[in-house]
């Protein structure tokens, strides 16, 4: 008799508007796992905190960076995080305090405090601990930098640890 097939670990990134910087971090993560094989161990989504963009592509201008880094984020469309996605998730990665306060408000109880953290905590090379918003300022190759540094780190992390 086969084995059942285990659950992949999943793991989300927020920011305000699933439009930018999030859906860079995922779709640069899900790159990271197709290059070592792992793609069918961890299941990464990303989501919003606003739902301003819902069902949208990512900003054309971060699909373009992501893209002249060698991977794509046209397969992702803007959503928003609900209560739900705070049990489903093992880790769940937000870029500045602002989200970090909206998604604690979600966890009314208190109960998964733990497993919400701030991506750029993971950045080797800085002691900011936001992933700014590129959404006005432009500045999408400096963000993709710091997402994609904090990001190596972040898979290094959770390669380690046994399968929860
Ligand atoms: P994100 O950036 O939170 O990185 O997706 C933004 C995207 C859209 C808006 C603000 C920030 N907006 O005002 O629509």
């Amino acid at each position: 008799m086969k084995a059942p097939k285990k659950k992949p670990r999943r793991i989300m990134f927020v920011c305000l508007g699933n439009h930018c910087r999030s859906p860079l971090a995922h779709g640069y993560f899900q790159h990271l796992l197709k290059k070592y094989h792992l793609e069918n161990e961890i299941e990464v989504v990303s989501s919003g905190t606003s739902g301003w963009h819902l069902g949208e592509l990512p900003d054309s201008r971060v699909c373009r960076v992501a893209e002249k880094y060698g991977f794509s984020l046209r397969h992702i469309r803007g959503s928003k995080i609900t209560r739900g996605d705070l049990k489903d998730c093992e880790l769940i990665l937000v870029m500045d305090h602002s989200n970090l306060r909206d998604v604690l408000l979600l966890d009314d109880q208190g109960q998964y405090a733990e497993k919400i953290k701030l991506l750029r905590t993971f950045d080797p090379e800085s002691s900011q601990d936001e992933v700014p918003d590129p959404y006005y300022s432009g500045i999408f190759e400096e963000v993709y930098m710091i997402v994609s540094r904090a990001c190596d780190a972040l898979f290094e992390h959770i390669r380690s640890k046994p399968v929860a």
